[in-house]
């Protein structure tokens, strides 16, 4: 079943006293219940900002979006915040953990949106689920008082607990080490399975980019298809030769 359709989607920004900037040009893309995406591309490419049209947070200028087959144009602003928030599993490039709110009081806010058992257990939900990020000893710890990777494992609890049914991951590995890092990767991929929903992420790493089973890349705001991983990289192996490119070779460590 198709969660997303995408067909000439463009993005383009105003500029004071400079011409428009185009930063998406010509996006076609489906994603189907259950897929694992990877995008890569050079800093600057348009990354965060097609997440952002995926995730309901921006419009496309021109093109068209549906999401759930319904074009997102004719959603109300009501409707598409409610869609966002009981779909959209959102881990963002900045974290955007709410400064002032504990770990678990970030995690329960988007449960406060939510119907029946997940509003009135949220508590314990969002305490389960930050246990499963390894945050369960720090339910009570501010974000200025947590590491760049403890906080972003609590945006990945936070954008986790209503069980998403399409979860977009901006760069959700950046601010942790190799093993934590594999984790994450791995709870995001169980919690996926488990409520059957699809996962697309933005990543540097080529070995975060050979666990999903279809690879893009923007290049200028245009987006092409990498090229499927052969069975090796879907095992952990070796990561497909598309994705050793000089791009992926450049960014540091
Ligand atoms: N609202 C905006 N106004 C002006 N320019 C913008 C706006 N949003 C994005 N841009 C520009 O569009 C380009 C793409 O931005 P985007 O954040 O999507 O890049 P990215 O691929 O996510 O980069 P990075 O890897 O550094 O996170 C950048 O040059 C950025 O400066
Ligand atoms: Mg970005």
């Amino acid at each position: 079943m198709t969660l997303l359709h995408l067909a000439g989607v463009t993005r383009t920004v105003q500029l004071i006293d400079a011409p428009p900037l185009t930063i998406l040009s010509g996006v076609d893309l489906d994603v189907a219940v259950g897929d694992r995406v990877s995008i890569v591309g050079r800093s600057g490419s348009g990354k965060s900002t097609l997440l952002n049209l995926l995730g309901l947070l921006d419009n496309p200028t021109t093109g068209d979006l549906e999401f759930d087959g319904r074009p997102v144009k004719s959603f109300s602003s009501a409707e598409r915040d409610r869609v966002r928030g009981r779909d959209v599993g959102f881990i963002f490039q900045q974290f955007n953990l709410l400064q002032g709110r504990t770990a678990l009081e970030n995690v329960m806010t988007p449960l406060l949106y939510a119907q029946g058992k997940q509003f009135w257990q949220r508590a314990r939900i969002a305490t389960e689920m930050l246990d499963r990020v390894g945050l369960g000893h720090r339910l009570g710890a501010m974000p200025d008082k947590l590491s760049g990777g403890e906080q972003q494992r609590v945006a990945i609890a936070r954008s986790l607990v209503r069980g998403p049914r399409l979860i977009l991951a901006d760069e959700p590995t950046g601010a942790l080490d190799l093993e934590t890092g594999a984790d994450v990767m791995a709870l995001l991929d169980e919690v996926a399975t488990g409520s059957g929903a699809a996962l697309i992420t933005i990543t540097h790493d080529p070995a975060i980019a050979a666990l999903a089973t279809r690879h893009l890349r923007l290049d200028h705001g245009v987006l092409t298809v990498v090229g499927a991983p052969d069975d090796s990289a879907l095992l952990g192996g070796d990561v497909p030769d598309d994705l050793r490119d000089d791009d992926l070779a450049a960014v540091p460590a």
